[in-house]
């Protein structure tokens, strides 16, 4: 496979000739195709489908409590569930405080709150001049949209195989007062699938903020969302880290099952110290008296304990390794050796990267969406949707089936290549 730029001019205008001729073959063929958002796919869906059974109308509704869940009462979610959800974020019952069905909420609501009352005494950040937060790039474009909406003015941290740049981390949060937080995915991150390193895990719970009110927002979103039963990532407990090494307030914890059960009708917590929850209860008990208590009895008796979870999660990993490996073998047959692409192979998570050549991003994904194939906008994964090399796309394999993706791949390499090709050539001129 030799190199596009080893190529002559001619050698690939020629390429370019006969690429166009396949990409309006394919175009001619009318295709809808979406790889843009990580949904679970409906074989997906199919599998926590028994949960819409396990509480009927003759169902004891009675939780641990000893309270009846059809009605009010018990603030912070019922025992069964946070001891679920508890195993799954690995941390103790007693540090964990269930919410109602998206994690992303609570992060929405633990950015507004430090907004509006400040972080347990310290100044309202709405009436501080500045606020920052860093954002690992590429990132989750919707955390950057929560930190966009308050006005938070965002600094790009590149990832690295390992994690963010913590010499970056640890330079800005230890001299910059305005730093507040860090958005992290630490586990097969999105859009990477990259897992943090140990060395990362421990340097974060090392940092020595220079405001008092930083806090880390480490939302494990794939916690137990493994592709493979021999190859599995693992990330060492952050709660447990920071108290180990004095900083017991230092980090909130965010998960749900919404790639476990139903997005959308799943459960979510945040998992934090005993300090921190008491302010988030605080808080709580003015926004609600409650939330749904019957799903969360669903969650607990359909999974029953995290083992049944586990289980659960490898009937996902079925139905998504096949998709992830179609993607990757796709790529590496089309794009292998060509350097005009690189990405990552993921060992779990909801995504698979692909860094172009700089400045193609938005014309690879314009290409795409030419032939039918929408792929999550270029840009996105960047605070501000500005990709300073306009090199990042993501791609989001789960939703379409096989047959599917495997033409959408073709979509997507034949754009890469032609992009490519036309930036080439202009470099050429
Ligand atoms: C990293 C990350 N966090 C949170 C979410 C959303 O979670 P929830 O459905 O619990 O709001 C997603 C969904 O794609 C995600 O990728």
């Amino acid at each position: 496979m030799t190199a596009y730029k080893d190529l002559s001019k001619n050698e690939l205008k020629a390429l370019k000739k006969e690429l166009t001729k396949k990409f309006e073959d394919v175009k001619a063929k009318g295709l809808k195709l979406d790889m843009s958002r990580g949904k679970p796919s409906t074989e997906q869906l199919n599998l926590s489908m028994g949960m819409m059974d396990v509480l009927t109308s003759s169902s004891d509704l009675v939780c641990e409590e000893g309270v009846d869940c059809r009605n009010y009462g018990v603030l912070d979610g019922i025992k069964e569930a946070k001891q679920l959800l508890a195993d799954m974020m690995e941390v103790p019952k007693d540090n964990i405080v269930i919410f109602g069905n998206s994690s992303l909420n609570v992060m929405y609501d633990t950015v507004a709150r430090s907004m509006i009352h400040g972080v347990m005494g310290s100044t309202p950040w709405c009436k501080l001049d500045k606020v920052k937060f860093l954002c690992p790039v590429p990132g989750y474009d919707r955390h950057f949209a929560i930190t966009e909406h308050f006005g938070i003015e965002m600094i790009n941290i590149p990832m690295t195989p390992t994690g963010p740049d913590m010499d970056m981390v640890e330079e800005l949060v230890s001299t910059d007062p305005a730093v507040k937080g860090i958005w992290c995915v630490p586990k097969y991150s999105n859009p990477q699938g990259i897992t943090y390193s140990d060395e990362t895990v421990h340097r974060f719970a090392k940092l020595n903020p220079a405001a008092e009110d930083f806090r880390i927002y480490w939302d494990n979103a794939y916690g137990i969302h493994h592709l493979y039963e021999d190859k599995q990532d693992y990330l060492i407990e952050i709660l447990m880290e920071c108290k180990k090494e004095g900083h017991p307030d230092m980090v909130y914890k965010f998960s749900s099952t919404s790639k476990i059960s139903f997005p959308g009708s799943g459960i979510a917590a945040i998992a934090a110290s005993d300090a921190n929850l008491k302010e988030i209860r605080e808080q709580m008990k003015i926004q609600t008296i409650g939330h749904d208590k019957l799903n969360q009895l669903r969650h607990a008796r359909f999974f029953k304990d995290i083992h049944g979870m586990v289980k659960h999660m490898k009937k996902h990993a079925d139905i998504m390794r096949p998709k992830f490996d179609t993607v990757l073998a796709s790529l590496e047959k089309e794009l292998g050796g060509l350097e005009i692409g690189s990405w990552l192979a993921p060992r779990g998570g909801y995504f698979i990267s692909f860094d172009s050549m700089d400045g193609c991003a938005k014309a690879i994904v314009a290409k795409a969406k030419e032939a039918g194939l929408v792929m999550t906008n270029a840009g996105a994964t960047y605070p501000y949707g500005k990709d300073p090399h306009d090199s990042n796309i993501r791609i989001a394999p789960s939703y379409p089936t096989l047959d599917e993706i495997k033409l959408a791949m073709e979509v997507f390499t034949l754009s890469v290549k032609l992009v490519s090709i036309d930036k080439l050539l202009a470099k050429a001129e």
